[in-house]
């Protein structure tokens, strides 16, 4: 098989991409490891930064999530005894929008295969070959146990952290920055209306907690607990009461309504960066190239500013041999992202218990600089709500 691009990843980074190739003339093949069902299945975070929303409207991607989507001017930052309200929109003039990743992939999916999209599902053995060169390929074995041959003038690798390409690019041409956390979030979906209007991110010397939403009728929410976490020792009750004391039940007339868990799941926490993010006719994007810990939601916003820059870099490689754009891609894109890496390390370490007495005050401090500060909560304004594409 020929394609001008082979995309490595049917997740949102490589639907996406393959989407925007497609607006601008270029055609494209996807394979993926897993199966489409289990792709739009993943439950990952659910805030839009305004230019993903922009973009996606922009893009013909924007008719579900409009009826769906729920805007939020800002959050909530809280400690005990206290509750501030950040508005985004006074402070920046952006919103945030309330829309899962889960869904962003569903209607990338299906607008994909309205689109006739080449989309390989459940191959193994994926392999990217001879990317220094101009002809680059990939094999992989497909669902039917064929051996297939890809080749194309690019290959993107949109196939996260464990995949291939990543660790197709030598170790004497790249760099690797890695952080990990000391703690790790148990997640939970509940069929409960949310008992907030905006998204609750609380530091409590129990450890963080967060209450976000997926809709009005289902609420997403986390609690911090130690790295390891045998879900099991953590029932529907303990979680519950957890919460409610993170929350701040019954402070000020607030309370949590619970309800039943339909979802648990514990989550690493982990900075990555691996630069350059591109090598030769390799091009990464997303979580192939950087990892984010969750706090402040910044990974598919990530993802989704990578294509945007990538898809006419491409576009003017295969159609035009013109590599301008290719060539910038790498240095544009890790402006963002080492943006977004301080960002989600920023809000990480301000919000999750420390067993350093120091690093507690040190929270404290940045918190309360926050609720006194305008032109501090405008800069975490900035960064939430989402730098302009090409920032
Ligand atoms: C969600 C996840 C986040 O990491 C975050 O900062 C906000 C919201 C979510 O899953 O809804």
């Amino acid at each position: 098989m020929r394609t001008p691009v082979a995309i490595v990843g049917a997740g949102p980074a490589g639907l996406l991409l393959s989407h925007l190739l497609d607006l601008a003339g270029v055609e494209s093949v996807v394979v993926e490891t897993r199966s489409r069902e289990y792709v739009e299945a993943r439950i990952r975070a659910g805030i839009l930064e305004q230019s993903t929303v922009d973009l996606l409207r922009e893009t013909g991607l924007g008719d579900r999530l409009d009826r769906e989507g729920d805007e939020h001017r800002g959050i909530y930052l809280q400690w005990p005894e206290e509750r501030h309200h950040l508005d985004f929109v006074d402070l920046v003039g952006r919103s945030v929008t309330v829309y899962g990743q889960t869904e962003v992939t569903k209607d990338l999916g299906k607008a994909r295969a309205a689109a006739g999209q080449q989309i390989h599902y459940e191959v193994t053995g994926t392999a990217v070959h001879d990317i220094e060169t101009d002809r680059p390929y990939v094999t992989f074995t497909d669902a039917d146990g064929v051996q297939q041959r890809l080749d194309a003038d690019a290959v993107v690798g949109c196939d996260g952290s464990f995949g291939p390409c990543r660790t197709a690019i030598p170790d004497a041409a790249k760099q690797t920055w890695e952080r990990t956390y000391p703690y790790s979030w148990l997640g939970v979906l509940a069929d409960v209306a949310p008992s907030t209007d905006e998204l609750i991110y609380a530091w409590h010397p129990d450890g963080f907690a967060m209450h976000s939403m997926r809709s009005a009728t289902v609420s997403r929410l986390y609690l911090q607990v130690p790295n390891g976490t045998d879900i099991g020792t953590w029932s529907d009750e303990r979680i519950w009461e957890a919460l409610a004391t993170r929350l701040g039940h019954g402070q000020d007339g607030w309370t949590l309504t619970p309800g039943p868990i339909t979802d648990k799941s514990v989550l690493p926490m982990r900075s990555f960066v691996q630069q350059p993010m591109r090598h030769g006719r390799l091009f990464l994007a997303g979580d192939a190239a950087h990892i984010v810990p969750p706090t402040g939601a910044k990974g598919l916003n990530l993802a989704v500013a990578d294509v945007a820059l990538l898809a006419p870099a491409l576009a003017a490689l295969v159609r035009d041999k013109d590599f301008t754009l290719a060539d910038a891609y790498s240095g544009t894109a890790l402006r963002r992202v080492w943006r977004c890496t301080h960002f989600s390390w920023w809000m990480t370490t301000m919000l999750h218990r420390s067993d350093d007495p120091f690093d507690r005050q040190l929270q404290l401090s940045q918190l309360q600089w926050l609720a006194r500060s305008e032109a501090g909560r405008a800069g975490l304004a900035e960064n939430y709500a989402g730098l302009p594409i090409g920032f």
